[in-house]
């Protein structure tokens, strides 16, 4: 008791009883089923309750009780089965323990000394991530916070890979409109500046035109600058298109251009035997992005960098000083404080280890397909409702499509859906993301929560039609 008191404040029956309050809560969230709203605003009051920070503390039970009731219990609950926004993130209870436990341990997985059985899961997950993606035997890479540092350090790669410190001015790197934020916003940190990025055609599915490709490079060399770079995406996020990656491949082989593929999102499909050949070239990457806090069903904060070659790594990332000898690695392998850009960094992987141990390769593999379906029967009720438009057909579990009935002018149609998704939100039934297509407003589902059935795809479609023909009608 005494312990908890010198470093908490509070007796071992007040942790004892947070305990069970939590595991009550995490019951409750994990069992919430389609009944419980998607969204919910929070009130002014609950929010400018939580700003104050009192001098004195305040028994745990309280202050607890506002924190799941004031703090956790508002805004889009992106782990909702009718939750169709962004890309969804619907972790599984077994990532919450597993976090929780790496939590309580709180150990430094920078360095193998410090987390011996940390390390050796996350080196474990690794290799099982490059095999399911194709990789050979030097391939590797470590555990980062999401897409956008995995993003961040494959371009570090290839910048430093790929480029003189001299070329740097001039290098070029090329992606498409359809390539995620993150990527440009990784470019400016790393010190590619916007005119140095060439924005590469896409095909009538939103897809990098390899030729296109192919004549901006020679154009670029002619002009004196220095491609060194082509990032493709595996699963856009608007719409799920997988870039031609052998085509893409080819012509970085043959430019001598580093590749990294965005699959952030989509590279979970290679978890899935039925789906893996969408994925086809995919190891041929020099890097990859792979989230697992989106369709591997973890929480916030798990995403990988895989590298073909991961010797490559400690070139860009590998730190000395005398004051972390101590942690030094003592046998063949580096740390993983050599290998990204972070020196003290979380136990990232005990949740995945944890989800992969207790369902299986197989059950996450089958539990990514089913997204897949979801999307394809969300397309069919778009197909077969009137004056509803597939904008772009079921791609790996997302699906674009739009109000616009004959008789119904463009700038209408936009007005309607936009409106249509914030009034089906508001309600809290569903979220349904909107997006720009060619120019129009169009609305998106993403589609990969496990436990969400035909049925909630069909009646999310059903109530946007309700709401966009009473729109209309107006
Ligand atoms: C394809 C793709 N790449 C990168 C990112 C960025 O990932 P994060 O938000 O985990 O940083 C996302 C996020 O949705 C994405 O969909």
């Amino acid at each position: 008791m005494d312990d908890f008191a010198r470093i908490g404040g509070f007796t071992a029956e007040e942790f004892d009883a947070a305990l069970r309050r939590l595991a009550d809560r995490a019951r409750e969230h994990a069992t919430r089923g389609g009944d419980a709203p998607a969204f919910r605003r929070a009130s002014t009051d609950a929010l400018s309750r939580l700003g104050a920070v009192p001098d004195q503390g305040r028994p745990l039970e309280t202050a607890l009780e506002a924190l799941l009731s004031d703090a956790m219990a508002y805004g889009m609950d992106t782990g909702h089965r009718r939750f169709f926004a962004f890309i969804p993130s619907p972790a599984s209870p077994l990532s919450w323990l597993g976090d929780l436990a790496a939590s309580i341990h709180n150990r430094h997985a920078g360095s193998e000394l410090q987390s011996e059985g940390a390390t050796a899961i996350e080196r474990g997950l690794v290799r099982f991530l490059c095999d399911a993606v194709g990789y050979g035997e030097g391939a590797g890479g470590l555990f980062v916070s999401g897409g956008s540092m995995a993003n961040l350090a494959g371009l570090c790669l290839a910048r430093d890979q790929r480029l003189t410190r001299e070329e740097r001015p001039r290098g070029v790197v090329y992606l498409t409109r359809e390539t995620h934020a993150s990527v440009a916003k990784a470019l400016r940190v790393i010190g590619v500046f916007d005119g140095q990025i060439r924005t590469v055609a896409t095909d009538e599915a939103l897809r990098m035109d390899p030729a296109a490709l192919a004549r901006a490079v020679a154009e670029d060399r002619a002009g004196g600058a220095t491609p060194f770079a082509v990032v493709a995406s595996a699963g856009t996020t608007n719409t799920g298109a997988i870039d031609p990656l052998p085509e893409i491949a080819d012509i970085c082989g043959r430019e001598g251009l580093w590749l990294h593929v965005d699959g952030a999102y989509g590279a979970s499909i290679a978890l899935s035997p039925a789906h893996r050949s969408a994925l086809a070239g995919i190891e041929r990457a020099d890097s990859l992005s792979w989230d697992a806090h989106k369709w591997l069903f973890q929480t916030y904060g798990c995403g990988v960098l895989l590298a073909r070659d991961a010797s490559l790594l400690p070139g860009s990332f590998a730190l000395t000083s005398d004051y972390l000898r101590d942690g030094a690695a003592e046998g063949a392998q580096p740390n993983f404080w050599d290998l990204g850009p972070e020196l003290t960094r979380p136990d990232r992987a005990a949740r995945l280890w944890l989800t992969l141990q207790v369902m299986g390769r197989a059950g996450v593999g089958r539990a990514v397909a089913h997204g897949v379906a979801l999307a394809e029967a969300a397309e069919r009720a778009v197909r077969t409702t009137p004056g509803w438009r597939v904008v772009s057909p079921a791609q790996l579990a997302i699906l674009v499509f739009r109000y616009a009935p004959d008789g119904l002018s463009d700038e209408m149609a936009d007005a309607v859906n936009a409106v249509a998704a914030r009034r089906l939100m508001e309600d809290g039934f569903a979220v349904v993301g909107t997006t720009r297509i060619g120019g129009r407003l169009c609305l998106r589902m993403c589609a990969i929560h496990p436990d969400a059935t035909a049925t909630d795809m069909e009646e999310t479609v059903a109530r946007l039609d309700a709401l966009a023909r009473e729109l209309a009608d107006r």
